[in-house]
């Protein structure tokens, strides 16, 4: 079974890799532009209901994107740890792979908590009640939109670690 991951990324590690890499860039660059780019242009926006309407789109838009980058990093991560065979050839750093599953979890576990707030907030929206809606995009953009920034920076370090840097 080994034998068959080994050949596998010999012949096709380079797009492997890139897509992994790829991924994690669309993923967490896409949150840091939602957080320090999108976000405080919104907050000009004098009209409550259009701000909070825009910020909802862009959230779901976003939400699109990341769905695909989550299973692609999962399943490439995979075949990089087969096709390497870090259990053996490395033993020393194949903790690093379980630490980076278990961050993978861990921001997996946030996104979908992030992804209900969205559609909490998407309800109070269309009943009317902007103050609720408001609060909850509040909590998605200054507590979990940072905490899985930072969860995706370590996961990439831990990533240039395994790498061999
Ligand atoms: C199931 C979870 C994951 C596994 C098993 C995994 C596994 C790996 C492995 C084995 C490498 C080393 C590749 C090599 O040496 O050729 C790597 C690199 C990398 N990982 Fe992950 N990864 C996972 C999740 C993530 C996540 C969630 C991110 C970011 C959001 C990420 C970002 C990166 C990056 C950017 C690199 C490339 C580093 C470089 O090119 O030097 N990984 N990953």
């Amino acid at each position: 079974m080994i034998q068959f991951f080994t050949n596998f990324y010999a012949e096709y590690g380079r797009f492997i890799v890139f897509l992994h890499v790829i991924s994690a860039v669309i993923w967490v660059g896409g949150m840091i532009v939602i957080k320090f780019i999108v976000s405080p242009a919104i907050a000009t926006i004098q009209d409550t209901k259009l701000k909070l309407s825009r910020i909802l789109q862009i959230l779901q838009r976003l939400f699109n994107f990341v769905m695909i980058c989550i299973i692609v990093l999962a399943i490439t991560g995979v075949f990089m740890n087969l096709g390497h065979d870090f259990r053996h050839s490395a033993p020393s750093l194949y903790i690093l792979i379980h630490i980076k599953e278990a961050i993978w979890t861990l921001m997996v576990i946030n996104f979908i908590y992030i992804y209900k707030k969205r559609n909490k907030a998407e309800r109070e929206f269309l009943s009317g009640d902007n103050e609720s809606t408001a609060e909850n995009i509040f909590i998605i953009s200054n507590y979990l939109l940072p905490l899985n920034i930072f969860l995706g920076f370590v996961t990439i370090y831990f990533g240039i670690i395994l790498r061999g840097l």
